[in-house]
């Protein structure tokens, strides 16, 4: 790994000083991230105590483009426990119903201080035939939100989707990269003063492809340097507005999240004004990313000094059978758990919801419906309003008793087999207690460390952690998965994958998610199974656990 630049330093001091100014509770997380002492919930061990070297920090874009003009005593809802949290609370709008849906522009006034426009600033929006550009929807959420002393961030510039039908292959290279500096050049221009950040890069990133990119008509004609050359062309023309990146589905660790971090730690090194990452957060109660994976993440990218922002959470729960009451209690844990991160977490700046109420979500309109947000269609707040309501106070779900037999290993292989291969509990290779091993895997079915029996301990559906930590031998690296067998009527047991991780043979890794149970009529049996690895390769598994997650 090259060493880091003298500006990824000071970039990464200065906005740790920033945020650590920001709030009393961010001061103590700021300092122990300077210290490089990761929290207990990332790490199995304490951080080093490396000195604090905080220098000053080069001059960072102006952050407060609307300060709070509101007095907190004048706030209630969300808006009021999100000042007390230092950390800011936000919706996407929509500007036909902040148009002709007087609710709609009431409840968003109330409850949030931070407004994106959902679809009105992209460049398909803005732009639909060449050289004219239509600015009313985006002007009215603009006016909107500086009448209510609400902070802007204006999303996308440059997105590979709604596009205006002008912007296509017909195009050269150098047409392409023209039309895209007007383009930004035009929007950043007009708001200037008026939007505190802007998302100028999304979803660059697709690790499916050979690449790493997202196969875009700008990687297609202009590389990859397109991301590079849009935030400096940003930065030429508005030396003060915030400049992010938004990536969709790097939440949890892994490949994407650490493609991402990689190409952001690439960029910042190489002098790139990127100012924060928005980590988008759609998320399913069926399955979602673990509080150890979510702050890890959030505090890898901080600690390359960008903001963090959850830019587009929103939490789909018919993914998963239930009653919707069992459903809106487990969106409530979720919500709880996503925006409580982002409060524990210094380097997080504030939550975006993808919209707030189910009246007004996009999934509805990509044809498969949901209840994705904290408010139903009548604007009646759901369960997940308190959960956002008491994230932002800091508290985060509960972690209830192991519902896993044995999961230390304390009582060697008891409650435990791999049917098809070999395995053996023994004391644990450089962590303390005991693993156990499968050797002799065949990569065939019965390869997976399994427990049966769990039908009883899981009954009750929901929401749950599980949680793992997993090393091989003989392959210095391979995908482990962890997988839910529900044997209900249909004469296969359906498969519910909980967490994947990529693990190695230098170290434990964690595997963990978050996921909750819907039974589609009588479940029978409930099977754990732990497996991934090719034949040949030794899989060893030390502290299972799965736990009921409670909302305090
Ligand atoms: O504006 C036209 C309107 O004239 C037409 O009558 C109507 C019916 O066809 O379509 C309208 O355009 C729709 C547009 O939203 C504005 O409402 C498009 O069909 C529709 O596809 C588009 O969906 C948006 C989607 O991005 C596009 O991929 C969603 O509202 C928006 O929430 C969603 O947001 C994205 C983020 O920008 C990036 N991250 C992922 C997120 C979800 O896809």
């Amino acid at each position: 790994m090259r060493s880091e630049s003298s500006s990824l330093r000071k970039r990464r001091y200065g906005a740790l000083l920033a945020r650590a100014l920001s709030s009393p509770v961010a001061l103590l997380g700021a300092v122990s991230a300077a210290c490089g002492s990761p929290s207990p919930a990332a790490s199995e061990g304490g951080g080093s105590g490396a000195p604090v070297e905080v220098e000053t920090a080069e001059s960072q874009p102006s952050d407060e483009r609307a300060p709070d003009v509101v007095a907190e005593q004048e706030l209630v809802g969300l808006r009021r426990a999100a000042r007390a949290a230092g950390k800011l609370i936000g919706a996407a709008v929509e500007a036909p119903a902040l148009r002709d849906d007087a609710t709609y522009g009431e409840v968003l006034a109330r409850e949030f201080d931070y407004v994106t426009p959902e679809d009105a600033a992209k460049w398909g929006a803005l732009s639909p035939a060449a050289g004219a550009y239509a600015w009313d929807d985006l002007d009215s959420i603009v006016d909107f939100a500086e009448r209510q002393s609400q902070k802007i961030k204006g999303h996308t510039l440059i997105w590979h989707q709604q596009l205006p039908a002008w912007v296509n292959e017909a195009m050269t290279a150098e047409q392409l990269r023209a039309a895209l500096e007007s383009h930004i050049e035009l929007t950043l221009t007009r708001y200037r003063g008026r939007v505190r950040a802007w998302d100028v890069v999304n979803e660059a990133v697709d690790v499916s492809t050979e690449s790493g990119y997202t196969d875009s008509i700008f990687w297609r004609k202009l590389g990859p340097s397109y991301i590079e050359d849009a935030f400096r062309r940003a930065r030429a023309v508005d030396p003060d507005v915030l400049l992010f990146y938004n990536e969709v589905g790097i939440e949890r660790m892994g490949p994407k999240s650490d493609f991402t971090y990689t190409l952001m730690r690439e960029l910042l090194e190489r002098g790139v004004p990127i100012d924060g990452i928005g980590l988008q957060s759609h998320v399913s109660t069926h399955r979602y990313p673990a509080e150890s994976d979510l702050r890890a993440n959030i505090r890898r990218f901080a600690e390359l000094g960008l903001r963090v922002n959850i830019s587009e959470a929103d939490v789909r729960t018919l993914l998963m059978p239930g009653d919707q009451a069992s459903r809106w209690q487990a969106q409530r844990v979720a919500f709880q758990q996503i925006v409580g991160a982002c409060v524990v977490e210094p380097g997080c700046e504030g939550v975006t919801l993808w919209g707030f109420s189910d009246a007004y979500t996009w999934i509805n309109d990509d044809g498969s419906a949901d209840d994705p947000l904290i408010f139903d269609r009548t604007y009646a707040p759901k369960p997940a309003y308190d959960g956002v309501l008491v994230g932002l106070s800091g508290v985060l779900p509960e972690l209830g008793e192991n519902l896993v037999a044995n999961g230390d290993f304390a009582l060697d292989e008891e409650s435990w087999s791999a049917p098809g291969a070999v395995l053996a509990v023994a004391d644990a290779i450089d962590r303390n207690g005991r693993a156990a091993c499968v050797s002799e895997r065949t990569g065939g079915e019965g390869d997976a460390l399994a427990q049966t029996g769990l039908v009883d301990r899981l009954s009750m559906g929901g929401p749950f952690s599980f949680s793992a930590w997993v090393r091989l031998r003989g392959a210095p690296s391979d995908t482990v998965n962890a997988t839910l067998l529900l044997q209900e009527a249909a004469p296969q047991p359906r498969a519910l994958s909980l967490a994947t991780v990529g693990a190695t043979d230098a170290g434990w890794v964690q595997l963990a998610g978050y996921f909750g149970l819907g039974f589609e009529g009588a479940v029978t049996a409930i099977t754990l199974e732990l497996h991934g690895p090719a034949a040949g390769v030794e899989l060893c598994v030390a502290d299972v656990r799965v736990q009921a997650l409670t909302a305090p």
